[in-house]
């Protein structure tokens, strides 16, 4: 007696299946599948059409593998070399294209090994020993990861770097600084792009991070438990630079957070280049005119001859919809999966190959329009003395110089604000008469203060948007990122 409940009678298309029993399954599952159970089996388990992008990582492991098993006696030697030259051979043949591909055979794993016995026989056999596509799979992502780390680092600098020779550029480009997106005070844009040399640089730490930590072999583990083989995971763990092997068996092959650390640190990074795509959005947008991408990184409108759009910044901003989407996406696959393996783990890859190809287009892209971009150094000088950016250097100065609380210092700086206002000039434009009217204590040596050359100066704190602060961050971002 089956155990299983019977499918709910509506799911039969109606009188149809069983006026005619089921000799094709498209009778039966819907008039959309043209293949029968066999292929669309196939169709639903077969991952070589991504995971070949395994297949470096996958030769190196499998020679690792066969070198350690004939040094411990396991296989020949003679096998171990006949597997290590068939090995050359499948990976040249992939790399130049020629590499025969079967879906029967499912994975890259078992398209390797299949083509390795086409190609030297026997000895091919002899290399599944002591391992399973389980262990030999989280082997071979862990390696695909540290490498996409890796490039990743490469391509975070390139970024860096090209941010950092702009910053230097422009230490002492004054442009308004905003909250709210209203202005608020003067920064230069030297400084506003060294914000993003720091988040870049946690980004590079967080890839360092998950490095560190996906950094042990999984390989050994087998399909759960280990073996009985007596191998050398030590050996192995070496062999393919990881620092040492999976503690547990049962770990090894079941552990995903090397990929969910590798697309959490991606969905940061891509949120922060974001970020950076919607500013320079609103840089070049007329209205504000501080920022001209290059022609090479402008697009026209078919429509209005008149437009240079921002589409690849437009495009950054919206692609960390997709790596947050993979992020979100294995989190949810691996969440409620008992230990150990379970296919659902096969759908680990695609996310991770695309946040990593995504993340990638991005950071390339924004190295591109950075370095290529033309300041308006005019218009953001003129649009950072709009709305009274130096009102706080006026209080400040009222404490400062004065002794006055800052409450009430604030206070008289909002009235000096509102006669300006009403006088429509700066602050600095103000005659003494109406600044000491609105308080006795504000004296001419105020004005020292008013404008915002003035105001960028004064912000030397460390961390600050003075220009000589700034010129000394660029050395010192030069030294921590680019050395
Ligand atoms: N293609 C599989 C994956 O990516 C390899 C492991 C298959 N293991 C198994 N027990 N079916 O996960």
């Amino acid at each position: 007696m089956s155990a299983l409940p019977s499918p709910p009678a509506g799911n039969e298309p109606a009188g149809e299946a069983v006026a005619e029993p089921a000799a094709h399954v498209s009778r039966i599952w819907g008039g959309r599948f043209e293949a029968g159970p066999a292929a669309i089996m196939e169709a639903i388990n077969v991952s070589i059409d991504f995971d070949i992008r395994l297949i470096e990582q996958d030769v190196a492991a499998s020679k690792a593998h066969a070198a350690m098993l004939a040094h411990q006696g396991i296989i020949p030697q003679a096998d171990a070399d006949a597997i290590h030259g068939g090995l050359d051979a499948v990976l040249a043949e992939a790399r130049s294209g020629r590499l025969p591909l079967s879906r029967a055979l499912e994975d890259v794993h078992m398209n390797v090994e299949g083509r390795l016995a086409a190609l030297i026989g026997e000895p091919a056999g002899r290399l599944h020993t002591a391992r399973s596509r389980n262990d030999q799979v989280a082997t071979d992502f862990r390696l695909w990861v540290r490498d996409a780390l890796d490039t990743l680092d490469g391509a975070a600098k390139a970024l860096q770097a090209a941010l950092i020779e702009q910053a230097q550029e422009h230490v002492a480009t004054i442009m308004p600084g905003f909250t709210h997106l209203q202005a608020a005070q003067p920064v230069t844009f030297g400084h506003h792009l060294l914000a993003y040399v720091e988040m870049l640089g946690r980004d590079r730490g967080r890839f360092a991070d998950a490095r560190r930590r996906l950094n042990e072999c999984p390989l050994g583990a087998a399909a759960l438990a280990g073996t009985s083989f007596p191998i050398d995971r030590r050996a192995t763990a070496t062999a393919l630079g990881f620092e040492r092997p999976c503690a547990n068996s049962l770990d090894a092959v079941s552990d995903r957070d090397f990929a969910l650390e590798f697309l959490s640190a991606c969905a940061i990074a891509a949120v922060h280049l974001s970020r950076l795509g919607e500013e320079i959005v609103i840089w070049t947008c007329e209205r504000f005119g501080f920022l001209r991408l290059s022609d090479s990184f402008s697009t026209g409108s078919s429509i209005m001859p008149q437009k240079r759009n921002p589409d690849a910044a437009e495009l950054i901003r919206a692609k960390a919809g997709r790596i947050i989407g993979a992020l979100s996406g294995l989190l949810i696959v691996i969440k409620g999966l008992p230990l150990a393996y379970a296919k659902d783990m096969q759908e680990d890859k695609e996310p991770v190959f695309e946040a990593f190809d995504t993340l990638m287009l991005c950071l390339a892209a924004m190295a591109g329009m950075i370095a290529t971009a033309t300041v308006n150094a005019a218009r953001m000088r003129a649009a950072a003395a709009d709305g009274f950016p130096d009102a706080t250097d006026l209080a400040d100065w009222l404490v400062r110089v004065k002794g006055m609380p800052f409450r009430r210092a604030h206070h008289v700086a909002g009235s000096a604000v509102k006669a300006a206002e009403t006088a429509g000039c700066p602050l600095a434009g103000l005659p003494l008469a109406v600044l000491q009217a609105i308080d006795p204590a504000l004296d001419d040596s105020v004005f020292a203060v008013l404008g915002v050359e003035a105001s960028v100066a004064s912000r030397a704190s460390e961390g600050g948007t003075a220009p000589e602060r700034v010129a000394a961050a660029v050395v010192e971002a030069r030294r921590r990122f680019l050395g």
